[in-house]
């Protein structure tokens, strides 16, 4: 195990490239399964949560292996001969829940664990169940897992009651070879949405109204594979843009669609920070010490994304003022609080608000990630804090951002990664077990007809 060394109130400035958006690649690697023949993934972003995806295709029987120097990730589904998802790679990661669709519509049937991830709340999968039900399959509640079978997947008018993302992605990818019509009501709206819709309809699949609420698609009978570049990841471009301001540095975050981080930009403008939009990128200056305080609410896209509420909960920590902020899409994170706190930010928890008094003065201190997110945003508190911080839990922000020491370093942060010693792993935490309320929560009878 590993810990980020951080030595803070630096000013960042520079140049930093985005990579490719981690979640709109994980359920395109899903997607390759409903293909007969190879898919090429381009701009796939080289992440641990990438990889076990490709370890859970692989075990399924498809060839996944990166070519062109990593620039290339091809899923040759030819060789996909099991219906019966790896037990641990579920649990370990919850975006591998995503092949249950593509192996439902490929095989029929399909025996998968309940997903696990991060500890950000219970995250239920009723919504992706209601999905598969309406397009006539039956489902099966296991020991821990669940299985989904149907004879034959039949178009169908969904409703779901949440504007969740994996169920509309779960929602696309199988309703693509169903027989018929697939309208979908209340659908996810995010960025990755629309990435997904557009890789499958290069795979040939007839796909409408992806990024708005209703999403209509027309079942075909096979797809192919396709060759498609993944958008940029905008929840690592805010999380740069987040760091240039909270370091009072000037910033220039390279590859990133203006409109995906519209959200990101106004609040960072209320607070005061300048921020200059160009085509390919967005640049990103501040002066120490003269952020304004804001509120903040996150919502589902195009509402502030619950993935930067960590990061805006630290940087509203430096702001002059009282900031209150509203955490809607997930019931429990908050988790970075106690550990921000540590470093002196002033948080008041009350529900799912946050009351923030700033300026705090934070200072370094040994701190310890729970979540990804939560990770980044205990980073970028040691960035601005004085003096030295110690980050535990390195694993979890290696999930979601590609060398983050390398480019905070090319930006002119004193951060470099170190193995814990012997005496400190026995005060580590080990990654999360599989928490035992999954199974517990999804109360499904034993066979839903
Ligand atoms: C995706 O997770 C992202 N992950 C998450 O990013 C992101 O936070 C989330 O969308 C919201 O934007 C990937 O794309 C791989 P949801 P997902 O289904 O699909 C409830 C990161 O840091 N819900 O939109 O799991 C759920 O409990 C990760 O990169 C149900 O109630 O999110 C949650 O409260 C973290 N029933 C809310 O909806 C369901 O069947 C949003 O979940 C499904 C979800």
């Amino acid at each position: 195990m590993e810990k980020f060394v951080i030595y803070g109130a630096r000013p960042l400035a520079g140049r930093v490239r985005v990579d490719g958006s981690k979640n709109a690649v994980l359920p395109m690697l899903a997607a390759a399964l409903l293909a007969d023949t190879p898919t090429t993934l381009l701009e796939v972003p080289q992440l641990q949560d990438v990889v076990t995806m490709s370890r859970v295709l692989t075990a399924l029987g498809a060839d996944v292996r990166l070519e062109g120097g990593g620039r290339r990730l091809v899923v040759r589904p030819h060789g996909l001969n099991s219906f019966e998802a790896p037990a641990a790679l579920v649990r370990k990661m919850r975006a591998s829940f995503l092949v249950t669709g593509p192996l439902l519509a490929r095989f029929g049937r399909v025996r998968i664990a309940l997903p696990g991830g991060c500890a950000i709340g219970v995250r239920p999968i009723d919504l992706h169940l209601k999905a598969f039900k309406a397009l006539g399959a039956e489902i099966r509640l296991g020991e821990g897992c669940i299985e989904v079978q149907a004879r034959r997947l039949r178009g169908a008018r969904i409703y779901l009651d949440y504007p969740s993302v994996g169920a509309t992605e779960q929602v696309l990818m199988t309703a693509c070879l169903a027989e018929g019509t697939t309208v979908v009501e209340d659908a996810a709206e995010e960025p990755e949405v629309v990435d997904l819709a557009a890789c499958l309809r290069s795979m040939g699949a007839r796909i409408q109204g992806a990024g708005t609420k209703v999403i209509r698609i027309e079942g075909v009978r096979s797809l192919q594979g396709a060759r498609h570049a993944t958008i940029p990841d905008r929840i690592e471009a805010g999380t740069y843009m987040v760091a240039a301001a909270m370091t009072g540095g000037e910033v220039f975050v390279d590859n990133v669609v203006p409109e995906h981080i519209k959200a990101i930009s106004a609040k960072l403008k209320e607070m005061g920070a300048e921020i200059t939009e160009y085509s390919t990128g967005v640049q990103v200056r501040a002066r120490r010490g003269e952020l304004r305080a804001t509120d903040l609410k996150t919502q589902p896209y195009p509402g502030f994304p619950t993935d930067l509420q960590p990061q805006f909960m630290a940087l509203l920590s430096v702001a002059r003022g009282t900031s209150l902020l509203t955490e809607t899409v997930f019931e429990n994170r908050f988790l970075h609080v106690a550990e921000l706190r540590r470093m002196g930010a002033r948080i008041h928890l009350e529900g799912r608000s946050a009351v923030i008094q700033g300026p705090a003065d934070l200072s370094g201190a040994e701190v310890h990630a729970t979540d990804l997110r939560a990770g980044a945003a205990l980073v970028l508190a040691g960035l601005a804090a004085r003096g030295r911080t110690e980050v535990w839990g390195v694993e979890h922000v290696d999930r979601g951002y590609v060398d983050l020491e390398g480019k905070l370093s090319r930006l002119g942060a004193l951060i470099s990664r170190e193995p814990l010693r012997a005496e400190e792993l026995a005060r580590a935490r080990p990654p999360e077990p599989v928490p035992e309320w999954l199974g517990r929560h999804v109360t499904l009878p034993a066979a839903v007809k």
